[in-house]
């Protein structure tokens, strides 16, 4: 080995040392039961993982690796960044479903990317950057976020006839109300959608994909022309009881004492202990992810019990009120449960901070050590 490589090893090593206090557990099985689940559920759909957000904060790195044995036929992304960072990890085509600053057309290294055009301008200033691109076109159905409009259809099938530079390999569309137990929009908008398909395939543009589900529409879409899902929350294993949540993130005990009735703890004094009690400080905070909101509220596991959040959560530091338990140094503490009946699963969690599942998840800080499990 030359010294070369003897110094970049040593450097390496020194990045990231053998032991982390905050640890994000993937479990590889998990992954691949929900990506099978899919898969055999809708077998004449392809199954597109999405993976923006740092994978729903699970981490590009370990999702990729679980996943780019299973050839996807494509990765979805929201940026170029992201884009790049899924680039050097496989070489699984991306779909790009972002918008894109236009004036970045030109110089965009799209090997292996294929973008999304969600609005006339963009598709008339990549048209004027000349380049032969492949891109799937965005249309609203009634979201009414992004998207040509139906009724401007007609003139941008035929603006994208006449350049055939440009390949638009796939249209597609997003649903406004599908998480909601009492949907009524979505057929109205499939409705729709099954509509601009015939205009796409009469105009003589024949692209190969329609593709309009998400996690929790999938199931609401039996169209044999719509032949993609975008699989977000699902693949993680949020969305439907039947699947697996992937994710564990365990803290460690860093710091310990003993707090006499009426002491206080944390910031702003919000928390007074009722009587003398053992509390345990864990190194991770909201800039972690353990969101504020949990403050007084929160739960942790430690040694298959639960015990609360005593006062504010700091930006890397949280105290937990562990009663008669006098918690180890340096033992773990689970923050987040994958079971989905624990108190602090992420359906819990979001449950206790008033949001949604994707906001928890995707608040998992990217420095947080990632390492895949099973
Ligand atoms: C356009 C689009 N498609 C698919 C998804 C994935 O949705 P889900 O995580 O509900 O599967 C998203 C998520 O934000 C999205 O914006």
């Amino acid at each position: 080995m030359s010294i070369r490589s003897l110094a970049d090893n040593f450097l390496k090593k020194l990045e990231k040392p053998a032991h982390a206090f905050n640890i994000i557990s993937i479990s590889r099985s998990a992954i691949l039961y929900n990506y099978s689940y899919f898969r055999k559920h809708y077998p004449h759909s392809q199954i597109w993982p999405v993976l923006k957000s740092n994978a729903y904060g699970h981490g590009l790195a370990p999702i990729v690796s679980i996943l780019k044995s299973h050839n996807p036929s494509y990765l979805i992304v929201d940026s170029y960044y992201e884009a790049l960072k899924v680039r050097q990890l496989c070489s699984t085509p991306i779909l790009l479903i972002g918008s894109i600053p236009p004036q970045n057309f030109s110089q965009m290294k799209l090997d292996n990317i294929t973008l999304c055009v969600q609005d006339n301008i963009s598709l008339d200033l990549l048209i004027s950057s000349k380049r032969s691109v492949t891109f799937h076109l965005k249309v609203n159905t009634g979201m009414n976020r992004q998207g040509i409009d139906p009724q401007d259809l007609t003139s941008t099938l035929a603006k994208i006839k006449d350049n055939p530079q440009i390949k638009m390999e796939g249209v597609f569309s997003h649903l406004a109300d599908a998480d909601n137990p009492q949907d009524k929009y979505s057929p109205q908008q499939i409705k729709l959608f099954s509509k601009i398909i015939t205009q796409v395939n009469h105009s003589g543009l024949h692209p190969r994909y329609f593709h309009l589900a998400a996690s929790y529409s999938a199931s609401k879409i039996n169209k044999p022309r719509i032949n993609a899902i975008r699989l977000g929350l699902g693949l993680y294993g949020y969305s439907h009881p039947q699947l697996r949540p992937a994710l564990t993130f365990t803290s460690t005990v860093v710091n310990r004492r003993i707090v006499q009735k009426g002491d206080t703890i944390s910031y702003n004094r919000t928390f007074t202990a009722k009587t003398k009690t053992n509390v345990g400080l864990i190194p991770a905070g909201y800039f972690e992810g353990f969101d504020r909101r949990l403050s007084n509220r929160g739960v942790v596991k430690y040694r298959h019990r639960f015990y609360g959040v005593a006062g504010r959560i700091c930006m890397n530091l949280t105290c937990i009120d562990f009663k008669n338990t006098v918690p180890k140094m340096f033992d773990s503490v689970e923050i987040i449960s994958p079971n989905p009946i624990d108190k602090n699963s992420i359906k819990n969690i979001a449950r206790l901070t008033d949001t949604i599942s994707y906001e928890i998840l995707i608040h998992l800080h990217s420095s947080i050590r990632r390492q895949v499990t099973d």
